[in-house]
């Protein structure tokens, strides 16, 4: 085996690796020395600004099978076939803390999927849960805000945690469900996925559905209460890396399968809820679940920094037969991803490879900006349109218009027949087993006791009534014991 030879940035070898230059034994170092000062600035910028929210993650790659056919739904061509093969990226995360932080925590799980489509990369950025905290993206800063950590403690604080929920009754539901049995995941195997968002699919006659995500683990649901969870988190922080990692390459390779709820677009004017409610399910007996295929992780990445960190995952990165719903919350983070990434990675992140298309080529007329890798050769113009050959519009619709009226203003989302903040909270209160119930009561006590602010407490305990008579009563009873302990 040949021997490597250690060299500089710019491939000059290095002849000493161990001490550093210096003027005499024993005297100041010399400038001259360009192993020790390239490699000492070079260390000093190996940070980049983690992201802003799901700092945390673990990653595979894998690929999505067809096994039914939604050629009536969407003209998607990775979904055209039963049997066709999609290469996929899927990065899980925890939302709340920083990248050092622990994985067996209560906090809902970001469920990141990429597709390498031959029409081009499609994001499907979800979490672990159906539905989320807020429907307005307006409140996200705020709500992200009370949830990490306070700025003059530096720990998250029930105080914020709390004061924001009192005055956000729409996250009754997405509360009842972290709070409850599957608010801790016992590994990223061991969960399922949700779009969460309704989006749109078109097909081929140019017909609109509004579809739901589900990718139901085939592992089955596991998850951790919360005194197993400090054992685990005392034992290893990283406890679901280790599990993801390990998994694969033992060769278990995990699998989901994706169903989805598909509402043809006409009935969505006239559903009991607002289908565009992020805080809202559409329940299995309106709208079953239809399978579509299967998701499997098979491969590690090489390199967590290269691959995983410097991913980029956004909501706006549809393929033709696929697009966004009128979801305020959707619209909100179809501009959100890319800016940070922008910012996080630079304008040119999209060059790298887990980032780049894999089954198409990327070509248009963006150009320059910050490590500029494809720029276009000596042939192609930079320039749209051009009498050169270079690429040109298809002309073709990506999915169907959405008929809009109105006035424009500062306008909450429209409340449908059954729409209220609490009665899907109540719902699943209610699907809960005693256990499950007694559980959930002591998780919700056991923070909002921590409260200071009587009125604060008021506030949150008003939701837990509108919800459910008795989901209120015990969690008063539950927090009054606490706070008289
Ligand atoms: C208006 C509301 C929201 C805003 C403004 C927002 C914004 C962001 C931003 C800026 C990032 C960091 C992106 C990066 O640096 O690469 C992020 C990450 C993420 N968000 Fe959101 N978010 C919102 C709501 C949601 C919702 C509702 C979900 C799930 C249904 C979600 C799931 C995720 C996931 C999974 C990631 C991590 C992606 C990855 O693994 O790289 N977010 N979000």
């Amino acid at each position: 085996m040949s021997k490597r030879t250690l060299t500089t940035e710019s491939g000059a070898p290095v002849a000493d690796n161990q001490n550093s230059a210096t003027a005499g034994v024993g005297g100041p170092l010399l400038v001259q020395d360009q192993q020790l000062l390239e490699k000492l600035a070079r260390f000093n910028r190996e940070r980049i600004p983690e992201r802003v929210v799901h700092a945390r993650g673990s990653a595979a790659y894998g690929y999505f099978e067809v096994t039914d056919d939604v050629t009536a739904y969407t003209s998607a061509a990775f979904l055209n076939t039963v049997g066709k093969k999609t290469e996929t990226f899927l990065r899980f995360s925890t939302v709340a803390d920083s990248l050092g932080g622990a994985d067996a925590v209560r906090d809902p799980r970001g469920f990141a999927l990429k597709f390498y489509t031959e029409e081009g990369n499609y994001d499907l950025v979800g979490n672990n849960t159906p539905v989320f905290f807020i429907k307005d993206p307006i409140k996200f800063p705020d709500f992200i805000h009370s949830q990490k950590r306070d700025p003059f403690t530096g720990k998250q604080e029930p105080d914020n945690v709390w004061d924001f929920w009192a005055h956000a009754p729409e996250a009754t539901h997405q509360i009842t469900w972290l709070m409850g049995d599957r608010g801790i995941p016992a590994s990223y195997r061991h969960m399922n996925g949700y779009g969460s968002h309704t989006y749109q699919w078109t097909n081929a006659q140019g017909e609109a559905f509004f579809v739901k995500y589900h990718f139901k683990t085939n592992q089955g649901i596991r998850c951790l209460s919360g005194e197993q969870a400090a054992e685990v988190v005392g034992k290893d922080a990283n406890s679901h890396q280790t599990d993801l990692l390990q998994a694969i390459e033992r060769g278990v390779n995990p699998s989901w399968t994706l169903y989805v709820q598909i509402m043809p677009a006409a009935e969505a004017a006239d559903y009991r809820f607002n289908p565009f409610d992020l805080t809202k399910v559409w329940p299995h007996s309106d709208y079953p679940l239809q399978r579509v295929g299967r998701l499997v992780l098979d491969r590690n990445p090489d390199n967590v920094f290269a691959e995983v960190e410097q991913s980029a995952f956004s909501p706006n990165n549809f393929v033709p037969g696929i697009t966004a719903s009128p979801d305020k919350m959707l619209q909100g983070r179809l501009f959100a991803y890319a800016d940070a990434q922008r910012y996080r990675l630079g304008v040119n992140h999209t060059l790298l490879p887990v980032n780049a298309p894999k089954a198409t080529t990327a070509d248009n007329y963006g150009r320059d900006g910050v490590m500029a890798l494809r720029n276009g050769s000596r042939h192609d113009k930079n320039y749209e349109p051009n009498s050169y050959q270079g690429p040109a519009e298809t002309g073709l619709a990506l999915g169907a218009p959405k008929a809009v009226s109105g006035y424009t203003g500062t306008h909450e989302a429209p409340a449908h027949t059954k729409d209220d903040d609490f009665f899907q909270a109540g719902e699943l209160y209610r699907l809960m087993s005693e256990a499950e119930k007694e559980r959930l009561v002591a998780n919700i006590a056991g923070g909002l006791s921590q409260v200071t602010l009587e009125d604060v407490i008021e506030k949150n305990l008003a939701h837990f009534h509108a919800a459910d008579a008795d989901y209120g009563k015990r969690v008063e009873e539950a927090v009054r014991a606490l706070r008289d302990a």
